[in-house]
């Protein structure tokens, strides 16, 4: 089939990638100039598993294309991928502006009875509205479908390549076979396409991320009360996670959920519910919560150290929302460096992957912050670490070269990387997320520090 597919960033190119590798003939197209520029050359914009080498195999078989010209691209499709951004506004709702542009262009630009699909991430009616803009500026027949996407930064092309479900919202017959025609290659083991209605499509992607958001705040509330209460919230989550009712995804206490989806998306829920009048009392809560929790990492290290950091040198690792991407949005990570910094701090930081996009995103931090290549040089000289993402390299880490190069010897852990007894034994003192705070006798503390041996 021929494809355009109208954004290109992590949604949208991943989405071209996998359908030119099932043989399709995809024009992925994209208002930045240089990011196309770099895709059509193979360099990757963003960090993806994976990714760099099926691009690299889409170009080589000429089935993927890169332009700037989206009314080209429209002209030339029988189906039409929307897979712009759709961020926050100021009220919390959708800004549906690039996706509304788009379909301007699609009427301007269209020929007989093109397929729309709305992957963007949308609220419910917005597929409506898309097909009546559509319709009011051409008289050429068209169907828009909605078909959230559900992959996950980090394992994208997996989830991709084998969704546990693909979701459709039309009952348009014709429109049902080319979807079935596109995904029969990502569903042959399950067959799993649900085809419902638009608004129930658009429902269903904010309810799973809403769930999912829920999920955390739901143990992360939990791990406050375990601190408090001097429970061990691991135990408490392999208990609970455990019941094939409950299941142990998504249930990891933590510095709070990040990324450009759950956060916006939990928004713009509560935005649609009370615009409807709903009472959105839980997923209000689940917002804030996380807000909370986001502080809450920078609030241990002020409340160990003082309220005062001047003089004082924090290294940092993990700057990435999650391990496997070099995803920035809404990382915890963020807060966490912008609030030490406020309090005097030095930081030096490592992330694998994220650097770049953190070093780009805190340009109004100043001199304060900088980023190493290595996760131990950024130790020297430090007072203590502060780890923000669980990338899978600071699982096992060098505990005599972080105890030898601290000064204060002690690890703020934002994701519970580490068993606490394994850290007294590396006499290292350690916080982190609803456990209690474990540290060797020496250690000077201005709060009494319980597991002490
Ligand atoms: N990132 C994820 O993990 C994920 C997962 C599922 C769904 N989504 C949803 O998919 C959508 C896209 O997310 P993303 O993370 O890929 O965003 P992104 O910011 O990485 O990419 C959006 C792209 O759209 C382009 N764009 C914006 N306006 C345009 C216009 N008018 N014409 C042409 N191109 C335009 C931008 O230049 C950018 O390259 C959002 O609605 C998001 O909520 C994201």
């Amino acid at each position: 089939m021929n494809i355009t597919v109208v954004g290109s960033g992590y949604v949208g190119l991943v989405t071209a990638s996998c359908l030119a590798s099932s043989g399709n003939h995809v024009m992925a197209a994209d208002s930045d100039r240089h990011k196309i520029e770099a895709l059509s050359r193979g360099k990757c914009t963003f960090f993806e598993p994976g990714l760099r080498e099926m691009l690299a195999d889409g170009l080589d078989s000429g089935r993927l294309k890169f332009s700037t010209d989206i009314a080209n691209a429209v002209s030339q499709a029988q189906v039409v991928f929307i897979c712009v951004g759709t961020p926050s506004l100021e009220d919390g709702s959708a800004d549906l502006s690039a996706v509304e542009d788009i379909a301007c262009s699609i009427a301007q630009n269209m020929s007989d009875g093109l397929l729309v699909v709305i992957k963007s991430t949308v609220p419910v009616g917005a597929a409506r509205r898309v097909s009546e803009l559509i319709e009011s500026r051409t008289a050429h027949p068209c169907t828009v479908v909605s078909n959230p996407e559900f992959l996950r930064e980090g394992t994208a092309l997996n989830d991709f390549l084998r969704p546990d479900r693909v979701v459709v919202g039309t009952n348009d017959p014709e429109a049902m076979q080319v979807m079935r025609e596109l995904y029969a290659p990502f569903v042959r083991t399950n067959q799993n396409i649900l085809f419902v209605s638009n608004e129930a499509a658009e429902m269903i992607k904010y309810a799973s991320n809403a769930y999912l958001a829920t999920r955390i705040s739901f143990i992360n509330e939990i791990a406050d009360i375990c601190a408090r209460t001097g429970v061990d919230v691991g135990q408490v989550r392999a208990g609970l996670g455990a019941d094939k009712r409950i299941g142990s995804g998504y249930l990891f206490p933590g510095a709070g959920y990040g990324g450009s989806c759950f956060p916006k998306d939990v928004q713009a829920l509560i935005h649609v519910g009370q615009q409807a009048g709903a009472d959105v009392g839980i997923l209000r809560q689940v917002h804030l919560r996380n807000e909370r929790q986001k502080r809450l990492l920078a609030e241990m290290v002020l409340e160990r150290l003082g309220p005062d950091l001047t003089g004082r040198t924090i290294a940092l690792w993990g700057l990435a929302f999650k391990p496997d991407t070099d995803d920035i949005r809404q990382a915890p990570a963020m807060e966490v460096i912008r609030r030490l910094r406020q309090a005097g701090a030095t930081l030096r930081c490592y992330d694998p992957k994220a650097c770049l996009n953190a070093r780009y995103e805190l340009g109004d931090v100043g001199d304060g912050v900088t980023f190493e290549c290595d996760p131990y040089a950024v130790l020297d000289g430090a007072d203590a670490l502060v780890i923000c993402t669980e990338w899978n390299e600071f699982r096992t880490p060098q505990f005599d070269v972080i105890r030898r190069k601290l000064k204060e010897r002690i690890i703020f852990d934002g994701r519970n990387l580490y068993e606490p007894a394994t850290l007294l034994r590396q006499r290292l003192e350690y916080h982190s997320i609803g456990r209690q705070p474990t540290a060797p006798v020496k250690s000077i503390s201005s709060k009494p520090i319980r597991n002490a041996v």
